[in-house]
């Protein structure tokens, strides 16, 4: 099958973080790394949350399309969770407090919401997981100085979240297609500005907590310096905030054109570094 930009490619790679568990990888800078870290911290009981979200819907679905879509997604998501379980072990044996950095997010996505509800909070986690693989593609300076597991996982990681960018809007629009476009809006926005808040408040909390492990004293200028670290500089944030908001435009859909050429630099990033992928990548969704 020819990779188109809409292909869906599960990769099966194994980085071995665990193996060499490295602290402040990212160059010897310790903040930069938490923000990265953290973000991993998320990850496992995130992804498996989005599986389940999607995969609730798949009885329910005709489109063939979307059905083949959530597959693919799927089998994405589970290598993700995989490979983060092992990263998160490394935290461990670096002397993280990694159930401890956990908790709250199991907490936060238990699953006694509505489907429709963690079908909404999936679209939106999606949406700046993408918008951060964005950022991740298009400056990968950021992980300059980083170890080759380190970097190979995060730009295989950021690849995939391209590639199922559309993944669960599609089930989104197929789920909610008989209601009024008001209500499908107003959900939308109004569960990613809750998701937006609580994300960045646990990100803070973690970042805190991580710091706390390295020794540092956590005052007002360590929140700040974090802040800076989140908001400015790298500052995901403010590198992935163009894309972000896009999110708040009626009828909002991932368009390819605007990370065609990113996906073409992390696939080739793929391909020269971990050549032998060529053979375990399976295309499983083509649009
Ligand atoms: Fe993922
Ligand atoms: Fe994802």
């Amino acid at each position: 099958m020819e990779l188109t930009d809409k292909t869906i490619v599960p990769r099966n790679i194994t980085f071995g973080i665990s193996n060499s568990p490295t602290r402040h990888w990212a160059g010897g800078d310790a903040m930069k790394t938490s923000m990265i870290d953290c973000l991993s911290i998320f990850l496992p009981e995130g992804e498996r949350f989005f599986i389940r979200s999607l995969k609730h819907y798949l009885p329910q679905i005709r489109n063939e399309e979307v059905r083949n879509e959530i597959r693919g997604y799927s089998v994405q998501e589970a290598f993700h969770t995989r490979e983060h379980e092992d990263y998160n072990r490394a935290l461990t044996d670096l002397g993280y407090d990694v159930v401890g950095m956990e908790a709250q997010i199991k907490q936060t996505l238990r699953n006694d919401n509505d489907a429709v509800i963690n079908l909404a909070i999936t679209c939106a986690i999606e949406h700046l997981t993408m918008s951060f693989s964005m950022v991740t593609l298009a400056n990968p300076e950021i992980l300059e100085g980083a170890p080759a597991p380190y970097k190979r996982l995060w730009i295989w990681h950021a690849v995939e979240e391209l590639e199922h960018s559309a993944v669960s809007l599609d089930v989104f629009d197929e789920v909610t297609a008989h209601w009024p476009s008001w209500k499908r809006y107003g959900l939308r926005i109004s569960t990613f500005n809750v998701v937006l808040f609580k994300m960045s408040k646990m990100q803070l909390r973690n970042m805190a907590k991580y710091a706390e492990a390295d020794g540092e004293v956590i005052d007002w200028r360590f929140q700040i310096r974090a802040l800076w670290a989140v908001y400015v500089n790298p500052g995901f944030m403010r590198l992935g905030f163009v894309n972000i908001i896009k999110y708040f435009l009626p009828g909002y859909r991932p368009k390819v054109k605007s990370f065609a050429h990113l996906l073409k630099f992390g696939r080739a990033f793929i391909g020269r570094e971990i050549p032998e992928l060529a053979h375990d990548s399976v295309p499983l969704s083509s649009k």
